[in-house]
């Protein structure tokens, strides 16, 4: 792509800054295990992904998080590319198996000296920490027990958000619990792409279920152990169009999105598991009086996790829920093959603020990777990423006009990282990490970024 075509792709989407509160949250997102590496130090123990990713054939290239970005040793300079980006809000989250090694029982004192310190030198530096509780990194031990098919899972997982929350929650104010169930249940209990690499639908009905009371016993935890808190969770939701006007279609989509956004969104805004959904899945919920209270109480923000659309068709002989994404022949696509139309996350925005009345909503991810060449100089000009965000940040904006509560954006990623199933190959970073010598360079869709937060904090 020449200079002229790259000013043509950033510029085509002028982003409406003055839609965007003064106050907006310009952030980047990261997690624990696709960054930190140190898996074996200062008492951490193995999670789920630790003994997927050395399961033969389950992550591309046999790669794994040992090292990853080494962000444990590195993390004073990873918040000084924070501040260069002219960031101000990070999203990480808190490895349960660093702070309670065990899943539950005895804590780990030095695991939660390590997010204490994070946390000190971000304020320093003025940047907002946003913690996640659970980004996919169960205990192994408590996956040996049964993981989130199991109840106790989610009484554990309060205990420890309460212990977090009661360490940092006086200098952390926003708070998520669980980043993208869908991922832990669908894709880790029913797909067998992600960690623990099941494929049991009614094992992956109770995880889902589990995960959502967990969310709900944490939610009240995290309130008791740290009262000013704010607490929301992060799902990736999908625009889910079919592929033709069949009814066989329309259904599919039907069941697609009760998949994907409903099964999701209806119980933790007080609607209980929508019945289609139960009916297509077949699998007794194992639920108890009161659960859905729990699993419902008032949020203070929600966040979405966009990526790509979804259109869809009937795929009666294939699993839950019995239909499938297809592709739309001559949509640009990203690295991942996934679809690239940043018409879904104002859609999605909308949806959230007119369907569920959402009341403030952070997108909590939003990013793309590609086969990003570093030059001989050293330096990595990624016009397509920039492009990517610049139509996603014109779409936020458009959606906060027309009235969504978007009170923050973090972009993912920081940092090219450890992207679970694809290993390291697929790099999201707006910051590249050459992995052999850890050297970070802040690639041209950073800069680009900078100059957005810059643009609109000039105003
Ligand atoms: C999301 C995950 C995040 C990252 C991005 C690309 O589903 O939450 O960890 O892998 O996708």
């Amino acid at each position: 792509m020449t200079l002229s075509q790259t000013r043509f792709v950033t510029t085509s989407h002028a982003v409406d800054l003055a839609a965007l509160p003064r106050d907006f949250v310009w952030g980047t997102a990261t997690s624990a295990y696709q960054i930190e590496g140190a898996v074996d130090e200062d008492g951490r123990a193995p999670s789920i992904w630790d003994t997927f990713s050395r399961t033969p054939g389950a992550v591309d290239g046999g790669h794994n998080g040992d090292t990853a970005c080494d962000h444990y040793h590195r993390w004073q300079e990873d918040i000084a590319l924070m501040k260069e980006l002219g960031t101000n809000a990070y999203r990480f989250s808190v490895a349960w198996p660093r702070v309670v090694p065990g899943g539950d029982g005895p804590v780990n004192a030095k695991g939660l000296d390590f997010y204490d310190r994070l946390v000190d030198g971000l304020l320093a530096a003025g940047i907002a920490p946003s913690v996640t509780l659970y980004h996919w990194d169960l205990p192994q031990a408590l996956q040996d027990r049964g993981g989130w098919p199991e109840r106790a899972t989610a009484e554990h997982f309060a205990s420890y958000a309460g212990l977090v929350a009661g360490r940092l929650g006086d200098r952390v104010t926003e708070w998520a619990t669980l980043n993208e169930p869908l991922c832990s249940a669908w894709i880790g209990h029913l797909e067998g792409r992600m960690a623990p690499g099941l494929t049991d639908l009614t094992a992956a009905v109770r995880a889902s279920y589990h995960l959502l009371l967990g969310h709900g016993l944490a939610t009240a935890a995290v309130r008791a152990a740290a009262p000013g808190a704010r607490i929301g969770i992060v799902n990736n939701l999908s625009t889910i169009e079919p592929a033709t006007a069949g009814d066989a279609d329309r259904a599919a989509a039907r069941r697609m999105d009760g998949h994907v956004n409903r099964w999701w969104l209806d119980p933790v805004h007080g609607r209980g598991f929508p019945a289609d959904m139960r009916e297509v899945y077949g699998v007794d919920l194992p639920e108890r009086p009161d659960d859905l209270d729990v699993i419902g109480a008032p949020l203070d923000w929600t966040g979405l996790n966009y990526y790509f659309p979804q259109t869809v068709t009937a795929d009666p002989d294939g699993p839950a829920p019995h239909a499938r994404q297809i592709d739309r022949p001559g949509v640009p696509r990203t690295g991942m093959d996934w679809e690239v139309d940043a018409s879904g996350i104002e859609t999605l925005l909308m949806r959230l603020t007119d369907e569920y009345g959402a009341r403030r909503i952070h997108v909590t991810e939003n990013g793309s990777s590609y086969p990003d060449a570093v030059a001989p100089d050293g330096s990595v000009h990624d016009p397509e990423r920039a492009a990517y965000l610049t139509a996603h940040l014109a779409a936020c904006a458009r959606a906060a006009r027309r009235g969504a509560p978007l009170a923050g954006y973090y972009a993912w990623s920081l940092l090219d990282n450890f992207e679970w199933a694809y290993g390291y190959d697929k790099r999201f970073g707006l910051v590249h990490v050459d992995y052999p010598t850890q050297r970070r360079t802040v690639k041209s869709s950073g800069r680009h970024y900078a100059e957005v937060i810059a643009a609109h904090r000039a105003r």
